[in-house]
């Protein structure tokens, strides 16, 4: 049923009547649709659900075609971005349109719905700033790195779960909570990846995080267990481009302090969290969900 969320959006961008517009959009990838598939699954398959699945979808893309042009990246999902392809200009304004037409539809749905959802791009707004701004510096916080992770990707995984429950007159909380937790989940493993696969699995460069000014959770428990001049040799690496030597210098330190099974670990707390809530709910597909994203990953 996948395929009437993508009906679904074809048909939103084709009533713009703008055929530049619609031929530009339709050169975005459509990624996993993790966020619709778990609405389908949560409420069914009736037009508002579809109709919510396709909003919540365009947000997503949106805020990736901006992210894109913030992180200067030239591929998603192995592809050329948008900001690649017609310059950083046009993917701002693609994005605006991509937003504000969903924000359009969104009224028409439910005023719960609308308001879970526009607190939750207020929500990844602020957590893609926070990327940005702490990328300024090495950050050593476990905990601003977990709000930050939360704001930016977990907030909208969060309230496409707590939105088809409302639709659905499901207990909204529950699936709020699993929503959440597969939300941060999904980010520390993103950024797991970035340190352990190769650029052509990532379909972008590995290691660019730390290239990127981002201390992800891999670098945070690094430095923790590092000695006084490991610590500073990390540091030095910081936000800078990485030679060979030095790359091989960080995996080994990880291997060595067995930091990747400790994220990966506190990864998949979290997700058989979720997979516990969905049980208890005898929500058998939810849990599917949850555990196919992680053997996906590793
Ligand atoms: C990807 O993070 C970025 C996000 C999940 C959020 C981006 C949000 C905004 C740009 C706010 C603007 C919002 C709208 C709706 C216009 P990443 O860079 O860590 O992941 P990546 O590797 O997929 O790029
Ligand atoms: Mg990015």
């Amino acid at each position: 049923m996948l395929e009437a969320v993508e009906r679904q959006i074809e048909q939103f961008v084709k009533s713009l009547n703008e055929k530049d517009i619609q031929r530009a959009i339709a050169k975005i990838p459509a990624g996993k649709r993790l966020r619709a598939k778990l609405m389908l699954e949560i409420a069914g398959t009736s037009p508002s659900v579809i109709k919510s699945a396709a909003i919540v979808e365009m947000i997503h893309a949106a805020s990736l075609l901006h992210d894109d042009v913030i992180d200067d990246a030239y591929t998603r999902r192995g592809v050329a971005s948008i900001n690649a392809i017609y310059g950083n200009k046009s993917a701002i304004m693609i994005g605006d349109i991509l937003y504000s037409k969903a924000f359009y539809e969104l009224v028409d749905i439910d005023r719960f719905v609308a308001k879970v959802i526009s607190n939750a791009v207020v929500q990844l707004s602020i957590g893609e700033r926070k990327d940005v701004y702490m990328g300024e510096k090495f950050n050593s916080s476990r905990d601003d790195y977990i709000t930050m992770i939360y704001q930016k990707t977990a907030a909208l995984i969060e309230a496409a779960a707590e939105s088809a429950a409302i639709l659905a007159g499901k207990n909204r909380e529950i699936y709020r909570v699993y929503g959440k937790n597969l939300g941060i989940a999904f980010q520390m493993i993103d950024d797991i990846l970035d340190v352990i696969s190769d650029s052509k699995t990532l379909g972008k460069p590995a290691l660019n995080d730390y290239k990127e000014g981002k201390t992800t959770l891999p670098y945070i428990y690094l430095y923790e267990v590092l000695s006084e001049n490991e610590k500073q040799k990390l540091l030095a690496m910081h936000k800078k481009e990485l030679k060979p030597q030095e790359q091989a210098w960080i995996l080994e330190q990880m291997k060595k302090h067995n930091i990747i099974q400790k994220c990966k670990d506190e990864a998949l707390a979290l997700v058989n969290k979720a997979v516990e809530l969905m049980q208890r709910a005898g929500e058998k597909g939810l849990e599917q969900i949850a555990i196919k994203m992680v053997d996906r990953s590793f």
